[in-house]
């Protein structure tokens, strides 16, 4: 077998398969079952199940129950903030790049969505202010922890000043940010929403921290937009997945949510140190991101108009990378690769980018 043979994927941004822990979940579902399955299996409130939402006003200093609504999944909740509020030909801002569903969920919603240069610490402040104040957007969509694609964390300066530009535009401001407590190195910087609590929503999500097919994600915001939010969410499914709510409300109660994170963080620690000692080692001409925690890091091709060559080659090399054109609203990916490294080992994110060196280099 050919060092090649083996296919590697830097194609989704997937949890480690070995990081979810099947027998415990299930027999969680046995005892919540036991405790509240009557209510759990009956329809709700559509804001979700309430001990649960009491845990997460917890998570969010000075919020209460009120303040939180969960549903399935973030992105879910994300669609509905854009059925809500975003009317045809809206503006919306999103970093340049970001992530692609989130543009896919803005264009669907009929708005027009412009890119804000996203840099090492954040959004180009200069761009955004200049299309705050010519576009006089609706929304800006922001994920300031460990960003899907690039993995940038923004700088404190830059969340406080983004918070600032927005609020002087009355922009409502989205805060995604599901890679939050999946910090590898460095210390944590204050959320957007502390800055400015009534006109920022920060959405999260159990998808990176338990497993994406749990379906629960969470937004808090000011009332005003939790009441909206629970109306629609009410008119579209009734109630969220109340076990899968009662299941995270007994890890959280257990404790074992807390020590599951200390694992995923042990866990993906050594492999974005190996992609980007490994990225240093076989790819020093490319520019990348030095991520501090999350799922990726942005990777920049010395030579943008060689893209779709490398793209091409690298196929050829068995790696398998997602193409980069729905990060950027105006799919121009300029050389740009988005490396997740949670699913794969270290010696195959090392193997991986040895490759990703030579494609290049063969070019
Ligand atoms: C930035 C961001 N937001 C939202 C989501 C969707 O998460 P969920 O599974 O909670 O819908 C993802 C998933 O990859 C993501 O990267």
């Amino acid at each position: 077998m050919k060092d090649t043979d083996q296919k590697i994927s830097f194609d989704r941004g997937v949890p480690a398969t070995e990081s979810f822990s099947v027998k415990k979940i299930g027999a969680v579902a046995k005892k919540v079952m036991d405790k509240y399955g009557n209510s759990l299996l009956q329809y709700g409130d559509a804001r979700g199940f309430s001990p649960l939402r009491d845990k997460l006003a917890d998570w969010h200093e000075g919020s209460v129950r009120g303040d939180i609504l969960i549903g399935n999944g973030s992105l879910q909740i994300l669609d509905m903030i854009a059925n809500l509020y975003i009317e045809p030909g809206d503006t919306v801002l999103v970093e340049r790049p970001s992530y692609d569903r989130a543009i896919t969920i803005f264009n669907r919603a009929g708005a027009e969505v412009q890119g804000v240069k996203l840099e090492n610490d954040g959004p180009n402040l200069d761009k955004l202010e200049t299309l705050l104040e010519t576009h006089h957007p609706e929304l800006l969509y922001t994920i300031p922890d460990f960003q899907n694609p690039t993995g940038v964390c923004a700088s404190a300066r830059k969340r406080e000043e983004v918070a600032e530009l927005t609020a002087e535009q009355g922009t409502l401001v989205v805060e995604d940010s599901p890679y939050r407590k999946l910090r590898y190195r460095g210390a944590e910087k204050p959320t957007l929403r502390s800055f400015n609590p009534e006109g920022v929503v920060q959405m999260s999500s159990f998808s990176k921290l338990i497993g994406p097919g749990m379906r629960v994600g969470w937004v808090v915001g000011n009332s005003e937009t939790i009441d909206d939010l629970a109306v629609y969410a009410e008119d579209t499914y009734i109630t969220p997945s109340l076990l899968s709510q009662g299941m995270i409300n007994h890890l959280i109660e257990e404790g074992w949510l807390e020590e599951n994170i200390k694992e995923l963080i042990a866990l993906y620690k050594p492999r974005l140190e190996a992609t980007l000692v490994s990225l240093q080692e076989y790819f020093p001409e490319a520019g990348w991101v030095q991520a501090q925690g999350g799922f990726f890091v942005g990777l920049w091709l010395p030579d943008s108009s060689l893209a779709s060559k490398f793209y091409d080659r690298a196929e050829k090399e068995n790696l398998i990378l997602s193409t980069s054109e729905g990060f950027f609203p105006d799919c121009k990916a300029e050389g740009f690769v988005r490396l997740p490294f949670p699913a794969l080992s270290p010696d195959l994110i090392e193997e991986g980018i040895r490759r990703i060196g030579r494609v290049w280099r063969d070019l």
